[in-house]
C-alpha cells in the first residue's frame, strides 16, 4: 500500500463503490450527491461496480445487487435520467436463479484504495452445517484493522490464526503485512475448503502445495497455510507449529469451547513462553466473555484489554461492544 500507488477516489462514487463491493445497503444520498450522479457520474459508478472486472469474476449475491440498484434508482429517478446500463443490469439480476449454496463474494476496499481489495467467498447465514465459520464476523474486520495499524509487530513473524473461518483476518495480514508465515486453522472441513479457495483468490501468484498436514501457498518470502486444528483435540497439534504470534477473531462465543480454547493457548505457551496472543471479540454476552477471562485467570498470563475506537483502514460497526485482548505469559 505505498502512498504513491494509491488509487484513492473521493466523493459519492467511492462511497457507493465501497457499499456495493462489500455488500452493504447502509447508505443514504444527499441532494448534492444525487446531483453528482449525472449521466457521467453514473458512468463512473457503473465502471467501478457492475463493470468492475473483480465483480464480474467474483459476483456478489444477486438479491443484494437487485436491492442495491433499486435503491439507487429510487434516489435518482426524480432528478436524473437513469443510465441504460443500470436498467440492463437490473434486468439481468431479475432473471437470476438461486445463488448456488448461498455462497457469494464480498469485496472489501482497504484504506479507501480501490487497488487494495480483499475478496472473500462467504454466506450471509450465521450458521451453516453447524458452523459459524462461513461468514466474516465484525471482530474479524476490527482485528484486521488493528493489525493494519500495527504492521511492524508482525514483520517476519510466524503467525497462527485460531478459528479462521473464511479467512478475512489471516488474508488481510498475509496480503498487506510482511509476516514470515500465516497458518490459518479451523475445525470444520467445509470452512477449510472455502478458506483454501479464498487464499487462492487473494494470492493468485503463490504456488500451492499439499502436504499431509496442511495446504500451503508459497511465494519467495511468505507462506500462507491452512490446517485443521480442533481445540478439543490438542494432542493433534502438530509439533512443528511454534508460532511467535497467535490471533483469533470472534472465537469467544460458545461457553463449551472456552476451556478447550485456553488449553490450546497453554499448549503454545509451553512451546514458546514469548508467544503474543491477540483475540478480538464482539461482546454479545458479558457472562461468556467474563467466563473466558476467569479461565484465563487460572493460567499464568497477563491480559490487557483494549477497546478499538476508530476505523483506520477498514470500515466496521462502531456501535458494537468490542474488545481486543492482548495475552502474554507472566
Ligand atoms: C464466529 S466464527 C469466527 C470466524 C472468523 N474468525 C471471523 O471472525 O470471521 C468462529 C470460528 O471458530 C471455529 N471453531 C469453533 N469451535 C472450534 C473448535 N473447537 N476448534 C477450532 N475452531 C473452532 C468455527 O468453525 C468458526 O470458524
Amino acid at each position: 500500500m505505498a502512498e504513491n500507488e494509491k488509487s484513492v477516489i473521493t466523493g459519492v462514487i467511492p462511497k457507493l463503490v465501497h457499499c456495493f463491493l462489500s455488500g452493504s445497503l447502509k447508505f443514504t444520498l444527499t441532494p448534492a450527491e444525487i446531483n453528482e450522479l449525472s449521466w457521467i457520474g453514473q458512468e463512473k459508478l457503473i465502471k467501478s461496480t457492475i463493470h468492475n472486472p473483480i465483480f464480474k469474476k467474483y459476483p456478489l449475491r444477486q438479491d443484494f445487487c437487485r436491492l442495491f440498484i433499486k435503491k439507487i434508482i429510487q434516489y435518482l429517478e426524480p432528478y436524473q435520467e437513469i443510465h441504460d446500463d443500470i436498467f440492463e443490469f437490473l434486468c439481468t439480476q431479475m432473471k437470476s436463479k438461486f445463488d448456488k449454496d448461498n455462497l457469494f463474494y464480498r469485496h472489501t476496499i482497504v484504506n479507501n484504495d480501490i487497488s487494495n481489495i480483499i475478496t472473500i467467498k462467504e454466506t450471509n447465514n450465521m450458521v451453516v452445517n453447524g458452523t459459524t465459520g462461513m461468514k466474516t464476523w465484525e471482530a474479524a474486520i476490527i482485528l484486521s484493522d488493528w493489525i493494519l495499524g500495527n504492521k511492524e509487530l508482525f514483520h517476519n513473524k510466524k503467525v497462527l490464526e485460531l478459528g479462521s473461518g473464511v479467512g478475512f483476518t489471516g488474508i488481510t495480514l498475509g496480503k498487506f503485512c510482511t509476516p514470515k508465515s500465516v497458518m490459518m486453522t479451523d475445525c470444520h472441513i467445509d470452512v477449510l475448503k472455502v478458506l483454501i479457495e479464498n487464499i487462492a483468490i487473494n494470492f493468485p501468484k503463490f504456488e500451492k502445495k499439499e502436504t499431509s498436514q496442511c495446504t500451503c501457498f508459497r511465494s519467495e518470502d511468505k507462506e500462507i497455510g491452512v490446517m485443521m486444528l480442533d481445540w478439543n483435540c490438542i494432542k493433534d497439534i502438530n509439533d512443528g507449529q511454534n508460532p511467535d504470534i497467535i490471533i483469533g477473531a470472534d472465537i469467544v462465543y460458545d461457553p463449551s469451547i472456552l476451556q478447550p480454547l485456553c488449553n490450546v493457548l497453554e499448549t503454545f505457551f509451553k512451546r514458546n513462553p514469548n508467544v503474543q496472543i491477540y483475540i478480538a471479540s464482539i461482546i454479545r454476552n458479558e457472562e461468556t466473555f467474563s467466563s473466558f477471562l476467569n479461565i484465563l485467570g487460572r493460567i499464568n498470563v497477563a491480559v490487557e484489554k483494549h477497546v478499538p475506537t476508530e476505523c483506520m483502514y477498514l470500515k466496521w460497526d462502531q456501535e458494537m461492544p468490542r474488545c481486543l485482548l492482548k495475552i502474554n505469559r507472566n
